[in-house]
């Protein structure tokens, strides 16, 4: 009886953690989507960015698979040789769930990558992309 009950609590537990992330996640994208003025984002084009190369920023990093890989399921690594979490929702479910961390990310990475910020609208597209993995 005991154990049954401490299992469906973590169960519960786990569950209310996940509706959390998700609604959490949900206010990310709301927010970027009023920023750029629009009413969805195009996961197609937050992949093409993903996929891209650029040559704007740092000669070592021209693409955001520099470091991520471009397997958005698997890990990356850093230029050394750190281990960078999965970027895909599905395999990190704790992925852009903190505005403030998601920010800081795309103002550093966009700048090594595009050698500029990333507009609302790139930022959301590349979520979506994400989400949808
Ligand atoms: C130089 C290596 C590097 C490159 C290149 C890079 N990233 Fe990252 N990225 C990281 C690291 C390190 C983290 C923080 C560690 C983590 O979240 O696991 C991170 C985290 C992020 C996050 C925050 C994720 C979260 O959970 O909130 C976003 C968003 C992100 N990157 C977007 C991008 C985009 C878009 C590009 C390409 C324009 C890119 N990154 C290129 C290393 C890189």
């Amino acid at each position: 009886m005991k154990t049954k009950l401490i299992i469906t609590t973590g169960a519960a537990l786990l569950f209310a953690a996940g509706v959390l992330a998700n609604a959490q996640r949900d206010a990310i994208v709301a927010s970027l989507a009023s920023q750029a003025g629009v009413s969805s984002f195009n996961a197609d084009a937050g992949r093409a960015m993903f996929l891209g190369n650029f040559t704007g920023g740092k000669e070592a990093t021209p693409s955001c698979t520099s470091c991520h890989t471009n397997n958005p399921q698997a890990q990356g690594r850093t230029r050394v040789g750190k281990v960078i979490e999965p970027m895909a929702v599905s395999r990190n479910p704790e992925r852009f769930t903190d505005p403030e961390k998601v920010e800081k990310w795309f103002r550093r990475n966009c700048t090594s990558v595009l050698g500029r910020e990333c507009t609302a609208e790139e930022k959301g597209n590349f979520l979506a992309f994400m989400i949808s993995q």
